[in-house]
């Protein structure tokens, strides 16, 4: 019988697994939680959008068994980060994506670093800061440029770089004193600033086999234009420049798979998508940071191009077959995918423009 997928989120990274799934060859159908008008209304996806909230795992849940569901894929990095993966699994419904334990990867910083610090991964150097004051003493001295980078979620926003004293100073007080960034700031971590091309290393993994996505790469200032502000990311382009099969390779053997084994050993088992970002230094790849599910704008270009049949493959990992998979999955051509953005953003968007002419 055919596969009936949920797919959690309501973005264009969201649209592009949906419209991915739906493109097998299994001939699924595939509906999405909540979803978006422009998904309900594109032919390529075979199922639906039902206007649940993604933050509602009881009525989640209920709509994966009322479906039902053969596999829920979880989008954005919210419901990971509070336990959705584990609240399906109490009701032994399958769903891709590590539990809440795992995605801590992500909702913090200071957990990552911890982590790749214990298990030998080549990140910058750093520290993590609680309290104001120590962590202004540590910035009037340390050789500044400097990241300064909120330890929880903050919409890929958390992260400042600061070129003296003085900017360190009023980003840690933004961060730690006025709320900048809610509770997410309260602590920090503080790095030396790297150089070099970035590419995204996206994955998917049953916890120990390792196979990698078409490589991309994000665009993260507003425009071209230096001292143009960091977004959310307003484009990618898939594969990456500067990448290759041997570096792919050497990443998820040396970044990866180590953070993977450091996980296990604390009794986690990282199922799902991994996203790496990775900076390719004159020393060699460096972690920038770790995302517990795909990259947004990437995936929208790295599905475009990746020649393997997404279904099967996350059904081929979910029944324990990982270890047969390919290590690393075949792109045709090349994608750029183009965000549009309403004016004001990413500061102070004006929401509810109308978006025309798409036909
Ligand atoms: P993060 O929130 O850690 O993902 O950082 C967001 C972005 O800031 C990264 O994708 C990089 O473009 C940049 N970035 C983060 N850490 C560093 C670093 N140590 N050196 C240079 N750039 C960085
Ligand atoms: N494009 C960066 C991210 O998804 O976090």
């Amino acid at each position: 019988m055919a596969p009936t997928f949920l797919v959690i989120g309501s973005g264009g990274r969201e649209h592009a697994i949906a419209a991915a799934l739906s493109r097998s060859a299994l001939s699924p159908v595939v509906h999405i939680a909540p979803g978006n008008a422009g998904m309900a209304h594109d032919p390529e996806i075979t199922g639906r959008c039902f206007p649940v909230d993604p933050g509602d795992h009881g009525a989640l849940i209920a709509l994966a068994k009322s479906l039902p569901a053969t596999l829920t894929i979880v989008g954005p990095e919210a419901p990971l980060c509070a336990g959705i993966v584990d609240a399906f699994a109490l009701h032994d419904l399958p769903i891709w994506g590590p539990t809440r334990a795992g995605a801590r990867l992500e909702s913090s910083k200071t957990f990552a670093k911890q982590l790749m610090q214990a298990a030998g991964v080549p990140t910058a150097p750093w520290h993590a800061f609680c309290a104001l004051s120590d962590a202004l003493a540590h910035v009037r001295h340390a050789p500044h440029p400097l990241m300064i980078k909120a330890d929880g979620l903050a919409a890929g926003k958390g992260a400042l770089r600061c070129d003296h004293v003085q900017q360190s100073v009023e980003a840690l007080t933004q961060m730690m004193q006025q709320g900048r960034f809610g509770a997410a700031g309260e602590r920090v971590v503080i790095e030396q600033v790297l150089t070099g091309p970035e590419v995204s290393v996206m994955v998917m993994t049953d916890g120990q086999h390792i196979i990698a996505l078409p490589t991309s790469q994000d665009f993260k200032r507003l425009t071209a234009h230096a001292g143009s502000p960091n977004t959310g990311g307003m484009g990618a382009i898939s594969p990456a420049p500067h990448t290759s099969t041997k570096l792919v390779t050497l990443i998820c053997r040396d970044l990866i798979a180590p953070t993977l084994a450091a996980l296990r050993e604390r009794g986690i088992v990282y199922t799902g998508f991994l996203y790496a970002g990775v900076m390719l230094t004159p020393q060699g790849p460096r972690v920038l940071e770790f995302n517990v599910r795909l990259g947004d704008p990437e995936t929208q270009a790295v599905l475009s191009v990746m020649s393997a049949d997404l279904a099967t493959l996350l059904l081929a990992i979910m029944a324990g077959d990982a270890s047969a998979l390919p290590a690393q999955l075949g792109h045709s051509g090349a994608a750029c995918c183009v965000v549009l953005a309403a004016p004001g953003y990413p500061a102070s968007p004006r929401a509810g423009g109308r978006i025309v002419g798409l036909d």
